[in-house]
């Protein structure tokens, strides 16, 4: 659009062109240049239903107290109602020249119910409005993402019962560590999002306190009932403070963080499933439904999904960032540049929200290739510690020790060309005369994970009490 400055469009302003909402003393109307910088309505419609709500509460209350005649106070529930209907329809013109939604709504209210409309913003403020109704769609916001961080949880406990005995290698450092299960795996993915769903759970309980009705920033002097409506609109109780009601917005913030730990947690997902699908590791495969092609290379079958949740972090974490950013140093106490703080969570939470779903489809989607996963779990000499350990339990060795007989041991095969299991018993007496052929029950993958019964630990059984576990917790 190409930018110019002079006088602005026209919607909400009177003949001289100044504002009919707060034009009282303005002569004239704003520059184009002002009215593009100072105007909200273009994000800030998102907030429409929070707005109806929170003025809806608003107007009762009023009645209530006999600060506004039942009547008036009708018409304007009455008129919010239709305009809800028209905003749900398509059927609203949103103006500019009225910056944001409040004023739109309250504009359209006038051109509906006339008169009484201009009762609606006694005892309040836009400051207030627009906190209470920012609040209230991150308190959904909230509500959406927990559902939908759950719904992974069980896509996730639901493969981790399938394969609670699968063998795969575990890693550190991406070297092959020890054979761990997948459906242990998997659940360690389930424990990161139930820390996430406990952060959501933890912003909400202290965002749900009500902005409404400490007005611009003093409170008011008319009797207004701020329990009420704070009740009305699902919040624990008021804020306590106005003057910090209408600077904060810790809440988005909170949210924010929470929303960039879990992209994080997705984006380690991601990543392992980028990984598992390589030609190279070949754990892992998605059907069609989640996989796409090349236009040069017809042998290609890219993890594209995979791809894009690794990436969204990097817009949730920055919208984390431009927020504290726009916050750090704000004087006490609204200032203009708090309605920087929209865009960012309106973002975050649409690009959050579709990671989690992309996961839970790829989580119910990707195939595993098992043979690979077993036999790559037995290289790499996976059962050292085993070894290690058996040396310990059986012979009585100190640790240490044990350690270093393995090392040798370790180094005998690698010489060799083999695997652990693959030396000799006369091999291992060269290295220790001590050790007996029950060695080898415990150089075999499987019954590696088979012992690791130590709480948390990685054998099937454990994996099986875990996501019953896991499912009590997080699913009831
Ligand atoms: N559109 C504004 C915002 O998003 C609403 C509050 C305006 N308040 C004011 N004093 N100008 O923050």
């Amino acid at each position: 659009m190409a930018r110019t400055t002079g006088k602005s469009g026209s919607g909400g302003n009177d003949v001289s062109g100044a504002s009919t909402i707060w034009g009282g003393r303005f002569d004239a109307g704003p520059d184009a240049i002002m009215e593009e910088i100072n105007a909200s309505i273009e994000f800030d419609k998102r907030l429409a239903n929070e707005d109806i709500a929170g003025s809806t509460a608003h107007v009762r209350m009023l009645a209530k107290q006999g600060i506004v005649g039942q009547a008036d106070a009708d018409a304007i529930a009455d008129g919010l109602a239709a305009v809800k209907a028209e905003i749900a329809a398509g059927d609203f013109e949103f103006k500019r020249a009225l910056e944001d939604i409040h004023m739109n709504v309250e504009n359209r209210l006038a051109a509906l119910i006339g008169a009484p409309a201009g009762r609606l913003h006694t005892a309040r403020s836009r400051n207030d409005q627009v906190a209470t109704d920012f609040k209230l769609w991150v308190r959904g916001a909230i509500d959406a993402l927990d559902a939908g961080v759950k719904d992974l949880q069980a896509a996730l406990i639901e493969r981790a019962e399938a394969e609670a005995a699968t063998v795969m290698p575990g890693f550190t450092h991406l070297q092959g560590a020890q054979p761990v299960t997948l459906g242990h795996y998997l659940l360690a993915y389930v424990e990161m999002l139930g820390r996430d769903r406990s952060r959501l759970a933890d912003g909400r309980r202290r965002l749900n306190e009500c902005p409404l009705g400490v007005a611009a920033l003093a409170g008011t002097s008319f009797p207004i009932d701020r329990h009420m409506t704070a009740e009305a609109l699902g919040f624990d109780r008021p804020t306590a403070n106005s003057l910090d009601t209408v600077s904060d917005r810790d809440f988005a913030l909170e949210f924010l963080s929470t929303a960039t730990i879990l992209a994080v947690h997705l984006s380690r997902f991601a990543e392992e499933m980028v990984i598992w699908c390589s030609q190279q590791f070949g754990f892992a495969q998605f059907t069609d439904a989640f996989s796409t092609g090349s236009s040069i290379m017809p042998q290609k079958r890219n993890p594209d999904a995979a791809e894009l949740v690794r990436a969204k972090v990097g817009r949730i974490a920055g919208a984390f960032q431009g927020l504290v950013i726009v916050m750090k140093g704000l004087p006490l106490t609204y200032g203009k540049d708090m309605q920087e703080d929209k865009e960012a969570v309106f973002d975050a939470a649409d690009n959050v929200a579709l990671a989690v779903a992309a996961t839970a489809g790829m989580v119910r989607d990707v195939k595993f290739n098992k043979d690979r996963m077993a036999a790559d779990a037995s290289r790499g000499f996976a059962t050292a510690t085993d070894l290690a350990d058996w040396l310990v339990r059986v012979l009585g060795m100190p640790f240490r020790n044990a350690h270093h007989v393995t090392g040798s041991l370790v180094a005998m095969a690698e010489a060799k060309g083999c695997e652990l299991e693959g030396l000799t018993l006369d091999d291992m007496r060269e290295v220790d005369p001590a050790i007996t052929e029950d060695v080898y029950s415990v150089l075999g993958v499987e019954n590696s994970v088979t012992s690791r019964t130590s709480y948390g630990g990685t054998a099937p059984d454990n994996v099986r009490a875990q996501a019953k576990d896991a499912r009590a917790r997080f699913l009831g």
